[in-house]
């Protein structure tokens, strides 16, 4: 496993900080942690690199970037979830109190998706929580977990919108550095989101 940052002055596309716009986290409306994905869909799409940008990619299959929302369990989220790692069947009830307990800690944690307008499926995902530290002045870290494309949908970017979706998310809530642990085999992709390789993964398993 490795072990992946980035910080500094840019984001995983080149884009210098000073440029970037009023962060995404002023377009979430405050209910639910919906997201005005058209909003920011058109200020994403100002920020992608302009092979990103190809009708051929993220606009020809009107896919949308937002927030999980509770409706997604019916969607896929799970099934998907699945693609990356064990993950059991849960009820609706389950399902929503972990949903409730997550949205409670408001920009703290987030975890969005990708879904395909032509399908109503959920094809991509992934989450950041922010740690809070007393080191760097109270600094905060935004730590990425469970990234995954169906495998349907491989290939299209569609990673790397989730990336960028959360590594944003992490500098507009004033992270110094956002990190994640991958295997050996994703090392490249996350290079080409603008991470590179520090130091090593330790871990201890309870179950
Ligand atoms: C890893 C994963 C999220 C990548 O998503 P994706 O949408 O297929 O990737 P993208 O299309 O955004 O790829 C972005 C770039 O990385 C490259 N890339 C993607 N996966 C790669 C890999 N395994 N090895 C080398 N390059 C890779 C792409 O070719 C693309 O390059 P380009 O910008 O030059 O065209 C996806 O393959 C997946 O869900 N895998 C299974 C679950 C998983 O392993 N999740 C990661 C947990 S850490």
């Amino acid at each position: 496993m490795y072990h992946f940052s980035v910080c500094g002055s840019k984001t995983p596309n080149g884009v210098e900080l000073e440029e970037l716009p009023v962060s995404c986290a002023a377009m979430y409306t405050s209910s639910e942690h919906l997201l005005k994905s058209d909003i920011v869909l058109s200020v994403m799409k100002k920020y992608l690199r302009k092979d990103m940008q190809t009708e051929s990619s993220y606009e020809d299959r009107k896919c949308k970037i937002r927030r999980l929302e509770i409706t997604d369990k019916s969607k896929g989220f799970i099934e998907l979830l699945r693609q990356l790692t064990v993950c059991d069947s849960l009820s609706d009830k389950e399902f929503e109190d972990r949903f409730h307990e997550l949205a409670s800690q408001g920009d703290d944690h987030i975890i969005c998706v990708i879904e395909d307008d032509s399908t109503g499926k959920i094809i991509a995902t992934g989450s950041v929580f922010i740690e809070k530290k007393f080191i760097r002045n109270c600094g905060k870290v935004g730590h990425i977990e469970d990234v995954v494309v169906d495998s349907s949908a491989r290939g299209l970017h569609l990673g790397k919108k989730v990336i960028q979706f959360l590594t944003e998310h992490a500098e507009s809530v004033g992270c110094y550095k956002v990190i994640l642990d991958c295997s050996a085999e994703n090392r490249a992709f996350y290079e080409k989101c603008g991470f590179k390789q520090k130091e090593i993964q330790m871990v201890k398993y309870f179950t």
